[in-house]
């Protein structure tokens, strides 16, 4: 039985791609290239910066998530030459800070919580703007821990992220359960030595290397199968 369960949360809990409307309003006929090409680029300047200097006392390059996501962003705009003027920067930002929750993660959390387990964000995200986004959803009552990369300025893959659950629960690591619908987040995740599942909306397929995830289903709502 899994004492922690814990969630990423861009792509998990919140809903990353819902941007793609916003940014369609603001740059006709691109808002679904330019959510896409902004995620990737976003993941990318995190891996860059970890990697680029992977010390025990965190990356020089370190930047907080929210500034790699605007930065990422003006990337994006300038390499499609798309005019990203401060009101729409602000716009797409503004909204990013207060992502939709998928319809279930209120209700998964809930459940989870209601059979003495505990819960946590495990995220990139910078402290500020994840407490932002888990007030506006509602989830604060569920989660017993918003855990952040802050502490060691390194981001995900790096394992000293995944090693932050194993310093905030006094949980082992075969006692946790990570959930991600991210493939390469529940690989690492895999790889570190937590049980994973992946939540697959879209019908993906997994990574073609590494380990197969422990579980997989189309919702986070399924995730509650495996502690009935
Ligand atoms: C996170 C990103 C990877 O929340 O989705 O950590």
């Amino acid at each position: 039985m899994y004492k922690l369960i814990a969630f990423d949360a861009y792509g998990t809990l919140f809903d990353v791609y819902s941007m793609a409307q916003l940014a369609e309003e603001l740059f006709p006929g691109h808002g679904q290239a330019v959510s896409s090409m902004w995620r990737d680029r976003q993941i990318e300047y995190t891996r860059l910066v970890t990697m680029s200097d992977p010390s025990a006392s965190g990356s020089k390059y370190y930047l907080p998530f929210w500034e790699l996501t605007i930065r990422s962003l003006r990337y994006v705009c300038k390499r499609m030459e798309l005019e990203l003027t401060p009101i729409k920067e602000c716009k797409l930002m503004d909204q990013y800070s207060k992502l939709t929750g998928f319809e279930d993660s209120l209700s998964v959390l809930k459940s989870i919580k209601e059979r003495q387990i505990a819960t946590a964000i495990l995220s990139n995200g910078s402290r500020e703007m994840l407490s932002t986004v888990v007030e506006s959803n509602g989830l604060k009552p569920y989660l017993d821990q918003v855990v952040t990369v802050e502490e060691v300025r390194l981001f995900k893959t790096a394992p000293q992220v995944y090693e932050l659950l194993l310093k905030a629960f006094p949980v082992h690591k075969e006692e946790v359960l990570f959930v991600s619908s991210n493939a390469w987040d529940a690989l690492a995740a895999k790889w570190f030595g937590f049980d994973v599942f992946w939540v697959n909306r879209l019908g993906h397929p997994y990574e073609e290397i590494g380990e197969q995830p422990n579980y997989q289903g189309k919702s986070l709502s399924e995730v509650l199968k495996l502690i009935k």
